[in-house]
């Protein structure tokens, strides 16, 4: 890669991509021109064209379950109509977010119970979860509503913490929930149903529902005025930009959501309209590609040099796993290459002192996704954040750079060492280098550029799964363990038998029991 920097002293702007005021730096890969016009084939071969213009025009891209993949509606703020089945989808999608704003709106200034509301608890797994409660965490500063709070994990002891402190009378329940049939959303649903109760407050006042499934909602006792409707064709681990995001709006308030939007929308724009060596979703798809299905590396790390973006690795992780690992392309057959990777991450610093060891020596490489702001919203510790970009620079610096054996050597001569151990102990010193990673920077971290990121994002996994034939808005695979579990619920409450199940099964079965479970 460093020899790439010699040859192209351009390096840098010919291996990059702006859009606004983001960038978006793939010159620390080992792609050169030849390779990226081989990777830009790709997209011809797979008619991404065609597939992109199929999916924001409302076609039922999502083939295995008929549906169309319309996410981008939900921020297509002015845009103009969108049809599914015929039918203009835009005028329910605005009348259901200006819906939102007048609850929004009144819920921060007084509460329906009569006083004010301080805590909301946001009820939700999966999309219903991760993307407002990543949203809420990276948008702290722009905070001047009431506290959010989110409940996923059906172990008791989420929602036992999460309630302890929190005054029922005072407190909204959003129960999130695309299906309104999860298990565990509606396990913590009704156990906080019960402790309003028990506390004093009302939960036919304090509690909402978001879901495509408006009956199952007012059947649960929500009423109609209290349910905020979307539908089937907003994938759930895609749904912040709707009702799912109501949490982020109570947070935020209602203009600050809809920059958010506006920031997705810039993107859509962007990633609609643009040739694709300037099409950053797109470039970030083929790095993508080239890195994983072509050089062979198994995952990639999300790394924010931004703490508020501790949540945005999970959050990528269902967006970018669920989406795209799948083993059957989409005529049928068996995949011939291997799908989507592991992705996972923290922000940096920490990372650094956890699991970049790895990155830097061990014998997997992992491509490294940076980001990094220009600025950070504490002007009083602005030396904080100095450090924090002087971090991360370092870090896809040493990855691209590493040290040699003789750097190795020469350091340690200085401190002293010498003969049979100055060898033995040099190797142990070498970082290899030549390690790839990208960085995305962007100006502060304000709700239209997580509006931006985030929909870069949906684009390039969008885009991978074109190239890999795959479909990547139907998640099969999650579907047997949730079987198997409601099979073994029973079991465990004494009410069936184990029956006929593998060893180990019964072995674990038999221990828990044994145990008091
Ligand atoms: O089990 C996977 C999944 O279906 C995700 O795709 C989804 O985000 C999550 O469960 C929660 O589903 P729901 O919003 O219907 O409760």
């Amino acid at each position: 890669m460093l020899d790439l920097f010699t040859q192209d002293p351009d390096r840098a702007t010919t291996f990059s991509v702006e859009t606004g005021d983001m960038r978006f730096d793939y010159a620390k890969t080992q792609i050169d021109a030849e390779t990226r016009n081989a990777l830009i084939k790709l997209c011809v071969s797979a008619r991404l064209a065609d597939r992109r213009e199929a999916m924001f025009s409302g076609a039922k891209i999502n083939e295995t379950e008929g549906r169309a993949v319309l996410h981008t509606v939900l921020r297509n703020v002015d845009g103009g109509p969108v049809l599914v089945d015929g039918q203009d989808v835009i005028g329910e999608v605005r009348a259901t977010l200006d819906r939102m704003e007048e609850f929004a709106h009144k819920t921060r200034t007084c509460c329906p119970a009569g006083d004010r509301v301080t805590d909301v608890v946001n009820i939700g797994i999966g999309g219903s979860d991760l993307g407002p409660m990543m949203a809420v965490t990276a948008l702290s500063p722009y905070h001047d509503g009431p506290q959010c709070h989110f409940v996923s994990n059906v172990d008791g002891g989420h929602i036992a913490d999460t309630i302890r402190n929190l005054n029922p009378a005072s407190t909204l329940v959003i129960v999130a929930s695309k299906t309104f049939t999860t298990v565990e959303t509606m396990t913590n649903a009704r156990t906080a149903r019960a402790w309003m109760v028990d506390g004093g407050g009302d939960p036919s006042k304090q509690f909402v529902a978001l879901s495509t499934a408006m009956d199952k909602a007012e059947a649960f006792g929500i009423p109609p005025e209290h349910v905020f409707g979307f539908a089937d064709w907003v994938g759930g681990r895609y749904s912040i930009w709707g009702p799912i995001g109501l949490s982020l709006m109570l947070a935020i308030g209602a203009d600050a959501f809809r920059a958010f939007l506006r920031g997705a929308q810039a993107m859509d724009i962007h990633f609609r309209c643009t040739d694709w060596q300037e099409n950053m979703p797109v470039m970030l798809a083929l790095v993508g590609i080239w890195h994983h299905q072509i050089c062979g590396y198994r995952t990639r790390a999300v790394l924010p040099y931004e703490q508020r973006l501790l949540h945005l690795s999970a959050y990528f992780q269902q967006m970018e796993m669920e989406s795209n690992g799948k083993r059957i392309s989409m005529d049928g057959t068996d995949l011939e290459i291997v799908s989507g990777p592991v992705v996972w991450g923290e922000p940096g610093t920490n990372g650094q002192h956890a699991f970049y060891q790895l990155i830097h020596q061990g014998t997997a490489i992992v491509p490294c996704e940076f980001m990094i702001g220009a600025t950070g919203h504490e002007p009083d510790l602005a030396h904080h954040h100095r450090l924090l970009v002087a971090n991360c620079l370092a870090q896809s610096e040493a990855l691209l750079r590493g040290r040699s054996l003789d750097e190795a050597r020469e350091r340690m001569v200085a401190e002293g060492f010498e003969g049979a151990e100055l060898e033995r102990q040099a190797r142990h010193r070498v970082l290899p280098g030549n390690r790839p990673s990208t960085t995305l920077s962007y100006p502060l971290l304000t709700p239209f550029v997580l509006g931006q990121i985030v929909a870069l994002y949906e684009h390039r996994v969008f885009v991978e799964g074109v190239i890999l034939d795959i479909n990547s808005y139907d998640q099969w695979g999650v579907e047997l363990g949730k079987e198997l579990a409601t099979a073994l619920y029973p079991v465990l409450d004494g009410q069936a038998e184990l029956g006929d199940r593998d060893g180990s099964t019964a072995a674990l079965f038999e221990f828990i029991k044994k145990h008091g479970g």
